[in-house]
């Protein structure tokens, strides 16, 4: 982190441009956030995969993963659930509000080994955003020659739950990504897929040869997709998960985030399915 006066715990301070609500249950929420300085935001260097801690003075800070890509250019997205003190107080901000960016903080998606690739994402619930930001990423025209396929499944419990659903639309109309959106359980005005991500994945069947593939979403999805996904032929080394674990100071000095001898916010978030099988199952 630069323009910080080598403080890795002083926060940038931005301000909350937009708000947009994501889901019917209305406590998903994407904040757009402008930085109020220009040094801080070319100092702001971070790739999909990588997260922030939100701060709001007086409550304290959240690690949210960063939604936006680094081809959108003047902006930060941050999509946050309603859970306690932060993240509740954070809902209640009327645009126009300030507060802070800490960041960014840990490991991105292995961008730089995709070259030449089929990249496979599969998502569930909200735990979408960061791979929203891989997406993003790699349909930039300066990235997109950069990889083979570009394939998507994503799927939430119910249409409801679903977010980004307009960008969700124009994705599904593009030919450069195939996109298979799914719900557990449509409803009277749905048309679209049902049925679990793991078993659309097992459906849907992209190739493992040459092809990486980015996972995340909540732990029941990510028990029952790693099967499917060795069943398809992809190793352990080509699966990339990005973990939500209990953080605080996230650059590795609080110790309370780690699994083993790794520590989550600096070692990761993002890690090969190769690195989780050798620690204790704790994730
Ligand atoms: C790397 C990383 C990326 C994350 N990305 C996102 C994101 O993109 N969007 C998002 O909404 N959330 C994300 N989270 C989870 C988010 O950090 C927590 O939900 C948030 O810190 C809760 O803060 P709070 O002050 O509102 O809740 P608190 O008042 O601290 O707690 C309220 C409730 O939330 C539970 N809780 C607290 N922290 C977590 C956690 N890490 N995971 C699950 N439950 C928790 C507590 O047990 C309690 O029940 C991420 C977490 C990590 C570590
Ligand atoms: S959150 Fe402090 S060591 Fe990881």
């Amino acid at each position: 982190m630069k323009g910080n006066h080598g403080n890795p715990y002083l926060p940038y301070p931005v301000e909350i441009q937009k708000v947009t609500v994501e889901n019917a249950d209305r406590d998903i929420k994407t904040f757009k956030l402008a930085f109020l300085n220009k040094e801080h935001e070319e100092a702001f260097q971070y790739l999909p995969g990588q997260f922030a801690e939100l701060s709001i003075f007086g409550k304290g800070e959240s690690p949210i993963g960063i939604a936006s890509s680094p081809t959108e250019e003047g902006y930060l997205l941050f999509t946050v659930k309603r859970m306690g003190v932060v993240t509740s107080d954070l809902h209640n901000s009327e645009e126009g509000r300030i507060i802070g960016v800490r960041g960014p903080l840990g490991k991105s998606y292995p961008l730089d080994q995709i070259e030449g690739k089929n990249v496979l994402i599969v998502g569930g619930g909200f735990a979408f955003t960061t791979l929203r930001s891989a997406i993003r990423y790699l349909l930039a025209p300066e990235n997109r020659g950069r990889i083979n396929n570009l394939t998507c499944i994503y799927g939430a419990r119910s249409p409801g739950e679903l977010i980004y659903k307009e960008e969700l639309k124009e994705w599904e109309e593009r030919d450069d990504i195939e996109m298979y959106v799914t719900v557990d359980k449509g409803d009277e005005s749905w048309t679209g897929r049902e049925g679990f991500v793991p078993t659309v994945l097992k459906e849907v069947a992209p190739s493992s040869e040459s092809a990486i593939c980015l996972v995340c979403g909540p732990p029941i999805m990510l028990k029952f997709t790693f099967p499917v996904l060795s069943d398809l032929g992809f190793p352990p080394e080509n699966i990339v998960v990005s973990l939500e674990m209990r953080m605080k100071c996230g650059i590795g000095k609080c110790g309370r985030c780690n699994i083993g001898n790794l520590y989550v916010c600096k070692d990761g978030p993002v890690f090969t399915l190769e690195q989780l099988q050798a620690l204790p199952a704790e994730y």
